[in-house]
């Protein structure tokens, strides 16, 4: 067979460099790498497949010692068939992979936190429940509004269509999505968001309509990035453990490197509620 040489280097692919959620990651896999002699090598895809796809090829022939992937695509079959063509140590970061595909993956449970967030929006009185999602075409999207919805159904309400927008994580679409939200219903009395960021951005177009957070609409996000606490109100989150689950992605890839089994391949963290101060008790 061949004689791999060892570079004691990681490559890490994530998908979009400006979600300030992702550089919170890298530096924990940065640290737990660097501990135990390890380089890291940084791809960032912009959510585009072909350039996952490249920087897994470019990987290879860098000949790093194993790869931590927070994937830009849905897992869909095809995806699986070329991950499982790869040949070295991999580990999913913030994404798990679609059944019938069991890679190794660290995440954080997006239904569980969800829920979270709207169950506290429900308990601070409030009924008609804005919700900023992700695309729904991804795994982690697809959860976490499930989370949006089965909140609302248990407490006995029914999910209007009307009050969901699909966006992209990103800021501006946050902004984007309280514009149309409002166009169509403008009695909703919070907005949960999928991601920090769109809360960030749905505060801003709140507030470019004269209106206040939270006293005229709560906004409740979900991430905990650092300026989520230094924006203005503080913005009441979920947190996500990010370095935690960084820690771990790279301490299970390590091990895969040093041919030892995993204690856990699917391994699952906790969100916390951050209460704030972008929720106020519905009047
Ligand atoms: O990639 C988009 C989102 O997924 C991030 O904001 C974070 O929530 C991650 O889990």
């Amino acid at each position: 067979g061949l004689i791999t040489k060892k570079t004691n280097t990681l490559g890490l692919i994530i998908p979009d460099i400006t979600n300030p959620f992702f550089p919170q990651v890298v530096r924990a896999i940065e640290d737990t790498g660097n501990h135990r002699n390890y380089n890291i090598i940084l791809c960032n895809t912009d959510n585009n497949q072909e350039k996952e796809k490249l920087y897994l090829e470019i990987l290879q022939k860098k000949y790093v010692d194993g790869i931590i992937l927070t994937s830009s695509t849905r897992t869909t079959k095809d995806h699986g068939i070329l991950l499982e063509k790869l040949k070295l140590p991999l580990v999913l970061l913030d994404r798990a992979a679609a059944s019938p595909f069991d890679f190794p993956s660290v995440y954080t449970c997006g239904y569980q936190g969800v829920m979270l967030g709207v169950n506290y929006l429900l308990k601070q009185g409030h009924r008609k429940i804005a919700y900023l999602s992700g695309p729904e075409t991804s795994l982690v999207g697809k959860e976490r509004l499930e989370g949006y919805m089965a909140a609302l159904q248990n407490f006995g309400l029914t999910v209007n269509p009307q009050l969901i927008y699909y966006g992209d994580y990103k800021a501006e679409t946050g902004e984007k999505g309280i514009n149309e939200l409002l166009e169509k219903d403008r009695n909703f009395t919070a907005v949960m968001a999928a991601n920090d960021l769109m809360a960030v951005g749905a505060m801003r177009s709140i507030k470019n309509r004269q209106l206040k957070v939270p006293e005229d609409i709560s906004v409740l996000g979900f991430d905990n990035i650092q300026i989520s606490r230094l924006i203005d109100p503080a913005l009441t989150t979920i947190h996500q453990p990010s370095y935690e689950m960084g820690k771990k992605a790279t301490d299970m890839l390590i091990r895969l490197i040093e041919g030892k089994e995993l204690e856990k391949r699917q391994v699952v963290l906790k969100p916390e509620l951050l209460i704030r101060e972008s929720v106020a008790e519905r009047r």
